[in-house]
């Protein structure tokens, strides 16, 4: 997979990705993910990449010329599935529309900033328009790597076990149960017994016993 993410503030992005798993994914060749950064596509010498919105009001627009030579540059390259826009507006993420996005083989994802971008990108460019929430943030850039993170961790390869991603929390509607290490008492505070029992089935069972009781408590919407 790849995914391109387009960006006027590109630096936010680079030390997200230069870590941890998504380091690794990279590295093990499972996963390309190239920044962009607006400003390198502006069309005048000044390199503006914003301005005032037509018929007024605060905030700054981003401008559709440097974003259109943006994503031509990339589609004269290669295909790709997707074209999303990061934006409160957009569909809520959930992990299904993350599992189907996971599948896809070359994304790009746009990051609105200041007031979001001229309507004429969303229209021309855009394939899918993507919120991680209802609250708002000051740009796209964390929404962009909040849905990067996602998938990418579902990439076959990733993760060192194969089957954790399909335990996670929300695969099942299922919230994920407890889980220990050692010591197996902590100042009184013991791992439960049957965890260290050796029985797995018995493990298994009472695992998803557990799972059943979080979500009917913390997330009763899960279970309709
Ligand atoms: Cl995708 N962008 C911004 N700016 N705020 C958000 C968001 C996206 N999703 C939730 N809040």
């Amino acid at each position: 997979m790849r995914i391109d993410i387009i960006s006027c503030v590109p630096n936010l992005l680079d030390s997200f990705f230069a870590h941890s798993i998504l380091k690794r994914a990279q590295q093990g060749g499972f996963v390309e993910v190239v920044i962009h950064d607006i400003r390198d596509y502006a069309v005048n010498k000044h390199r503006t990449i914003d301005d005032y919105a037509f018929g007024g009001g605060a905030g700054m627009v981003l401008q559709v010329e440097p974003i259109a030579r943006c994503i031509r540059a990339l589609t004269s390259e290669r295909s790709y599935d997707e074209v999303i826009y990061l934006t409160p507006d957009g569909e809520q993420m959930q992990q299904k529309m993350v599992n189907q996005l996971s599948l896809l083989g070359n994304i790009i994802m746009l990051c609105g900033h200041y007031k979001g971008v001229d309507q004429r990108v969303r229209d021309m460019f855009i394939t899918k328009e993507v919120s991680i929430g209802d609250y708002v943030l000051s740009g796209g850039e964390l929404a962009a790597a909040v849905l990067s993170d996602a998938i990418i961790r579902l990439l076959p390869g990733v993760l060192n076990d194969e089957t954790s991603a399909l335990t996670d929390s929300f695969q099942d509607n299922l919230l994920a149960p407890p889980v220990y290490t050692r010591p197996a008492d902590f100042e009184g505070n013991k791992v439960p017994e049957i965890l260290l029992s050796g029985h797995e089935a018995k493990i298994e069972d009472w695992r998803h016993e557990q799972s059943l009781l979080r979500t009917k408590s913390r997330r009763p919407d899960l279970l309709q």
